[in-house]
């Protein structure tokens, strides 16, 4: 048994950024922003955090009171949350009035969160239960202002999905690595706003590895070729990591989409956001099979193989 995805939606807050904002203040250009990492726009929140943005995603996908009932696992994936306790994911249980014999839990594993939560709603879920799965930051409240080589990249959203088992099997892949080097400054639950930084170089490299590793295994243990997959549906942090993987794998870039371009880099958001584009743009077909992977702060990368 597997997991399929029966609905998606998506919300970002306010009105998109471009990256002339960026260059009135900072030794940066829109092209250098365009070719080093695809971003065009992003969102950025004023004053909406993880449990508003995730609350309205949710609300988005227009429940009937047949599929909240039906719903057992509601899970919230951030590495933003603006709160530590309530968590995310009771917030959400209470905005839309789930009742308690539920399993609820915000997941933290960056740019691999979300593929990790469908990866926990496939353990979790039995059959004829559907689980509520949503990817929420508000990174921008994380990015230092005067920091060139970050704060062009992160964008604030959320996406949403409803997900039941079905008699398809769903592959998943995964890892984790810590790395002195890369994880060059802790960051604080708590107190005093700091800032995210990241060696984006050696974080880049590291990605090619193990997007190009996993999606093997996955492509192996499905019995695919790589030409067999509709979509691969990676997270969106830079377009060049996605165009070298599909080189790689010698697949034509247009079963790698993108959308990096208006949202900038949203995290455990990325991967339903493009989703629910895909989705609502009628592109996505049942039957077809796809691959979704995640990668990023931790280090961590989460990755599956499913049919939509
Ligand atoms: O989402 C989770 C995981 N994160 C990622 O996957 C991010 C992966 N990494 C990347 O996307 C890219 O490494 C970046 C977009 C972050 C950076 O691109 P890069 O091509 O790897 O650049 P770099 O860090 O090697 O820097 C090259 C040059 C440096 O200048 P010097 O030392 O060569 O003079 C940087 O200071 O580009 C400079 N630079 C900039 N120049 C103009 C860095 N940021 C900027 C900027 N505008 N915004």
């Amino acid at each position: 048994m597997g997991i399929k995805i029966l609905k998606t939606s998506s919300y970002v807050p306010g009105e998109p950024i471009d990256n002339s904002y960026y260059v009135s203040y900072l030794d940066t250009s829109d092209e250098w922003i365009r070719q080093r990492t695809g971003i065009e726009t992003r969102y950025i929140s004023k004053d909406e955090g993880t449990e508003t943005m995730s609350v309205k995603a949710a609300e988005k996908l227009e429940l009937t009171d047949e599929e909240k009932a039906r719903i057992k696992v509601v899970l919230v994936a951030t590495t933003t949350s603006t709160s530590t306790v309530p968590i995310n994911a009771c917030i959400l249980q209470g905005a839309l009035g789930l009742s308690e014999d539920i399993y609820a839990c915000d997941i933290g594993m960056a740019c691999a969160g979300f593929v990790a939560a469908l990866r926990m709603a496939d353990a979790l879920l039995k059959e004829g239960e559907l689980a509520l799965v949503v990817g929420v930051e508000v990174l921008s409240k994380m990015s230092d202002k005067t920091d060139r080589s970050t704060v062009i990249l992160f964008g604030d959203g959320a996406g949403a999905v409803l997900i039941e088992k079905n008699d398809k099997e769903s592959y998943f892949e995964g890892g984790s690595r810590y790395s002195e080097v890369l994880a060059s400054k802790l960051l604080p639950m708590t107190g005093d706003v700091e800032y995210l930084t990241m060696d984006g170089a050696a974080v880049f490299r590291f990605a090619l590895e193990v997007m190009n590793a996993s999606m093997n295994n996955l492509l192996e243990r499905s019995g695919n070729s790589y030409d067999e997959i509709d979509w691969y549906i990676l997270h969106q942090a830079n377009k060049r990591i996605l165009e070298g993987t599909a080189r790689k794998f010698g697949v034509s870039p247009d079963r790698f989409p993108m959308n990096m371009n208006k949202y900038g880099n949203t995290s455990s958001a990325s991967i339903p956001l493009l989703l629910d584009e895909l989705n609502r743009a009628g592109k996505l077909k049942r039957g077809q099979k796809m691959i979704m992977a995640g990668f990023g702060g931790g280090l961590t990368w989460q990755a599956v193989y499913l049919e939509w």
